[in-house]
């Protein structure tokens, strides 16, 4: 006998092979819809509303937050080489804490950002970065072959359309010049994977495991998810990340999983990459010419 359940958090498909009555084997079969807390708003635009932007800049604050600049700065810097005078763009800059560690060394560094709130915000905190809001979903105010690199770290998965977005990166690098990308590795981070504990993991004391939901599902259901309530984010498949760059105009020079060289006796964002490559670090070299 099959029976279906309905919760308001899944779908549960219970298997009552009956056993004089009783259930004896229970499946979980399909996870809520993916836009279920969606608000439907744009990536960009949640980062503009007072919440949103607030919530990624609490975040960066947290120890994962820390844990994701400082993997991610080393990552960036040791890819930037050794010339200190190329022309940089860092794109989707969010509250440009990238690029002002990283103007120390390369002076020729400016932002851009769709979010006003976070363009302000470099205005503010950080006195002489460049910055300017721009949506990157739209023909890219900068001249053709205007930059030596470009940094795109965390906001491959905020664009709507990633040809158009990055064929206009393509356009505004120079010959050769480099794409540097980091995103959130499709496999293993959110929506696919969720550190859980359930109720015994919890009367134990345990730490949360990585739980894996079905990857193939995000790329037919609604991409458009929500993360930290008041963000929201598209689901591209790892191949569909490269295959859009690399359709753009770029050849992949590196590829690079991130992890933390220590482990951490408490669930951490240490504690998570030491174990998961959930950063993914990339780069890219504008091709022909
Ligand atoms: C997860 S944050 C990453 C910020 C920063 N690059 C980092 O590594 O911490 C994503 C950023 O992408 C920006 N963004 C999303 N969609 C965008 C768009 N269409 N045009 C420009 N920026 C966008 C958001 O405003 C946000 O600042």
């Amino acid at each position: 006998m099959i029976c279906l359940f309905s919760t308001p958090l899944m779908g549960v498909l219970i298997h009552n092979i009956t056993n004089g009555g009783f259930p004896v084997k229970i499946t979980i079969l399909a996870e809520r819809p993916l836009n279920c807390y969606n608000s439907g708003m744009r990536a960009k635009d949640s980062y503009d509303t007072n919440e949103g932007a607030q919530a990624f800049l609490e975040y960066l604050d947290t120890e994962a937050g820390q844990v994701h600049q400082s993997v991610l700065y080393s990552a960036f810097r040791n890819a930037l080489g050794d010339s200190g005078n190329q022309k940089i763009l860092d794109a989707a800059s969010g509250p440009g804490w990238l690029a002002a560690k990283l103007r120390a060394e390369f002076p020729n560094i400016e932002c851009c950002d769709g979010s006003k709130f976070f363009v302000d915000y470099i205005h503010e905190t950080y006195p002489g970065l460049d910055a300017r809001v721009v949506d990157l979903a739209e023909p890219l105010p900068y001249s053709d072959g205007e930059f030596d690199t470009i940094i795109f770290s965390m906001a491959a998965h905020d664009v709507e359309d990633q040809k158009k977005t990055f064929a206009e990166m393509n356009r505004i690098l120079k010959p050769r010049g480099k794409l540097l990308i980091s995103i959130a590795n499709p496999y293993y981070a959110y929506p696919v994977g969720v550190w859980k504990r359930g109720i015994m993991g919890r009367l134990l004391m345990q730490k949360p495991k990585l739980k894996l939901r079905p990857y193939h599902w995000f790329s037919k259901t609604s991409r458009h998810y929500s993360f930290k309530k008041y963000l929201t984010g598209y689901f591209y498949k790892l191949s569909e990340h490269l295959n859009n760059i690399i359709e753009s105009g770029f050849n992949l020079r590196r590829y690079e999983d991130l992890e933390s060289p220590e482990d951490s006796p408490n669930f951490t964002g240490q504690y998570k990459l030491h174990r998961y490559p959930y950063l993914l670090f990339m780069e890219f070299e504008k091709s022909g010419e």
